[in-house]
């Protein structure tokens, strides 16, 4: 199987984590958009869903699955993404789409994250893939400094602009030995909006596929 045929499966694998008559929160990429086109197949089984980006709303409205605006849902039960890279705390990066503020909003009201990946995602340090910080525009040279100052290599996303208005600092070499510090660290930088660091609230379950198969793993 290449790479594309093991998103697939894991996103197909996220299926069975879809509560019929529920909302499902999801992601934003290439293996979010197959767990959409997954999704398309049992639509009249939920009530609807709430995307993390504009493109993945677009590709949900054109499947015809009902659309929720985030502020009229109490309750997710579930939220399906893919990530950058995953650690065996089920701590990831993601942002490579350049959705991650969205992504960690939606994922915060939800009761639980699968992760849907293929194995080359999976590694024992976090930090290869640079990681994505959302900045405000007037903050973009102050918030380099800060990130330079933690040991960082920041720059800037070029023609890059979020669904939000803001930019990316794609931040190289940083040596990420505590995520979910790290991530409280540059989320108290002003002019942050979030960084694709998501260790507080890391996944529960990671569905990782590789040639053999589709491998569950639980949060430890
Ligand atoms: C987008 C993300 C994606 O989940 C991440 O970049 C993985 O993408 P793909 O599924 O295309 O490999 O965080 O902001």
């Amino acid at each position: 199987m290449n790479q594309d045929e093991l998103k697939r499966a894991a996103a197909i694998a996220a299926l069975d984590y879809v509560i019929d008559g529920e909302i499902v929160g999801v992601g934003t990429g290439s293996t979010a958009n197959h767990f959409i086109d997954g999704l398309a197949t049992i639509k009249d089984r939920i009530r609807g869903a709430v995307a993390s980006s504009e493109a993945s709303a677009r590709r949900l409205a054109a499947h015809g699955v009902r659309l929720f605006d985030l502020n009229d849902v109490e309750r997710m039960p579930v939220y399906v993404d893919g990530a950058d890279e995953i650690d065996a705390g089920l701590a990831m990066i993601k942002g490579g789409g350049g959705a991650l503020t969205r992504e960690k909003i939606v994922a915060a009201v939800a009761d639980r994250f699968v992760c849907i990946c293929d194995a080359s995602k999976r590694v024992a340090r976090l930090g290869r893939f640079p990681l994505p910080v959302e900045v405000i525009p007037m903050a973009r040279a102050h918030v380099a400094r800060r990130l330079t100052a933690l040991g960082g290599e920041p720059r800037l996303r070029q023609g890059f602009v979020t669904d939000n208005g803001n930019l990316i600092l794609d931040v190289h070499g940083l040596e990420i030995t505590d995520p979910a510090g790290l991530e409280a660290e540059i989320d108290h930088i002003a002019g942050v909006v979030a960084s694709g660091l998501f260790a507080m609230r890391g996944a529960n379950v990671l569905l990782l596929a590789a040639a053999e198969g589709v491998e569950r793993i639980l949060r430890p």
